[in-house]
This record gives structure tokens, C-alpha cells and sequence, in this order.
């Protein structure tokens, strides 16, 4: 059984008191270890990196992550941060090519080959947001485009650098506010797809969008599925603890 990776991104929220009161929360539960069998991570904003790495500490069974990084190491690229100022920081793990960056900053498929190439050229771990859309799962289905969207961001690498990517699936229509939960039956051909691939060669297989306390476990329950990423339900410490407490159930089953 794999390791469930279960962890959450806060997207543009959280002041630095409210990342630290989170950061040491977490820290407080879990001591200096993760719960058996799972695999916790945060994605705080850039300005809470490294207010988050000195609350949770170096020997932190969670892991730290930046929600976009550029793919050069430096340069003249206002208003972007490199992967090595995102190491330098305290993340272990760089989330790439979320819908939200997709649709409102351009993010392609190119972009996001080139940010995986550079997040493993540094030692992080890639985490490869894919989706489609409404529109796309009604005209054409889910499988084919998501299936595209990986293989572009991942083509060219080796066994052993595919194997450190995470990749989460995160339907458009599932996200936020404005998305609805998937069912589970909904997701059973997308992650069969991306098992058929992926299955075994990468670190992850996540499922993202609408994760609630009430559909947490019947989500991992789903083939293939290795862990959730997750919004709003975590961005309470209350909600995340309980999502901890859901996987590592899973994984003692
Ligand atoms: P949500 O966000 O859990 O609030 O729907 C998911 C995501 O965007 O990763």
C-alpha cells in the first residue's frame, strides 16, 4: 500500500499569525512524526514559506511547498520567485500548473515541462496539477485531455526523475466555491487512466477538489488513488487534522 500523501495548499490566504498558529497547531498534534502510513504536506503563500519551515522546524514530518515557482534560476523575471529561492526558503515540494494558474496567469503546458524540469533539477518534487473542464468532460470525456496534460508537462524524463513527480487530479468543475464534489463514479475512469500510466512510476496520485470530511474516505477508497490535495476543508487546522485522522484509518486498513 502506498503512502497517502494528504496535504493542502491555501492558496491567497492566511496572514503570517494565522500560517504560524496553523504551522504550530500541526506541530503540537503530530510531534515529530506523521501519522502511520501518510504523508502530510502545506503550501502556504511565498510571504508565510519561511514563517511556516521555522514553526514546523528541520526534522518536520511534514513537508513544505511553494504554489508556483519559475523555471529559470534567477534572471530578470519581476515578481517571480526560482525554485533555489523556494529551497532556500524551506520548501521541499513545488505545485505546478494549478487550473487557477492555467486560467488567470497563463500557465501552459509548456510552462509546466519546464517548471517540473527545473523543480527536479533542484531536488523538490514536483506537484503536477491536472484538469479539464466542464465543457471538455461533456464534449470529449476526462481521460484523453488529462492524459495530454501529463504527458506534455512529463515528457522526456527518466524512470528515476518520474518517480519523484506527485501528480494531482483536480477537475475544474470540482474546485472551489463555484465547483461541485465529484462522485466517486466520476473519477473511476479518469484515475483508471491515469493508473494505466502513471500507476506505480510516480511518487502520487492525488485527488484534488471539493474534499470534504464527508467524501474523504470514500475518495480514497477509489483505484489508484493515493492521497488528497485540498483547499478550504484544511485551511482550518481542525479540518486538516481530521483529514489526517481519515487517511491514516485508510492506510491501517
Ligand atoms: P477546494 O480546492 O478543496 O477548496 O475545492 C481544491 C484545490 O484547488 O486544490
Amino acid at each position: 500500500m502506498s503512502t497517502l500523501w494528504i496535504g493542502t495548499s491555501w492558496k491567497m490566504n492566511k496572514t503570517l499569525a494565522e500560517a504560524r498558529a496553523w504551522a504550530q497547531g500541526l506541530r503540537d498534534h503530530l510531534g515529530d512524526a506523521a501519522p502511520a502510513g501518510v504523508q502530510p504536506f502545506v503550501i502556504p503563500s511565498f510571504t508565510a514559506t519561511t514563517a511556516v519551515a521555522g514553526v514546523l522546524g528541520t526534522d518536520s514530518p511534514v513537508l513544505l511547498g511553494v504554489q508556483n515557482a519559475h523555471w529559470e534560476d534567477a534572471g530578470a523575471w519581476t515578481g517571480e520567485v526560482s525554485v533555489p529561492q523556494a529551497k532556500d526558503a524551506g520548501a521541499q515540494i513545488v505545485e505546478i500548473g494549478h487550473s487557477e494558474r492555467r486560467e488567470h496567469f497563463g500557465e501552459t503546458v509548456e510552462t509546466t515541462r519546464r517548471k517540473v524540469a527545473a523543480a527536479l533539477r533542484h531536488g523538490l518534487t514536483p506537484l503536477l496539477c491536472i484538469g479539464e473542464s466542464l465543457e471538455v468532460k461533456d464534449a470529449s470525456g476526462s481521460a484523453e485531455f488529462i492524459l495530454e496534460q501529463a504527458s506534455g508537462a512529463l515528457t522526456g524524463l527518466t524512470a528515476q526523475e518520474l518517480a519523484r513527480v506527485v501528480i494531482a487530479y483536480e477537475p475544474i468543475w470540482a474546485i472551489g466555491e463555484k465547483g461541485r464534489p465529484a462522485t466517486v463514479s466520476e473519477l473511476v475512469e479518469p484515475f483508471a487512466a491515469l493508473g494505466d500510466v502513471y500507476g506505480g512510476a510516480v511518487t502520487g496520485l492525488l485527488y484534488g477538489g471539493s474534499v470534504n470530511l464527508d467524501n474523504a474516505a470514500d475518495l480514497l477508497d477509489i483505484e489508484h488513488v493515493t492521497g488528497l490535495f485540498v483547499g478550504r476543508t484544511a485551511w482550518q487546522l481542525k479540518g486538516y487534522l481530521e483529514l489526517l485522522r481519515i487517511a491514516e484509518a485508510h492506510a491501517a486498513r
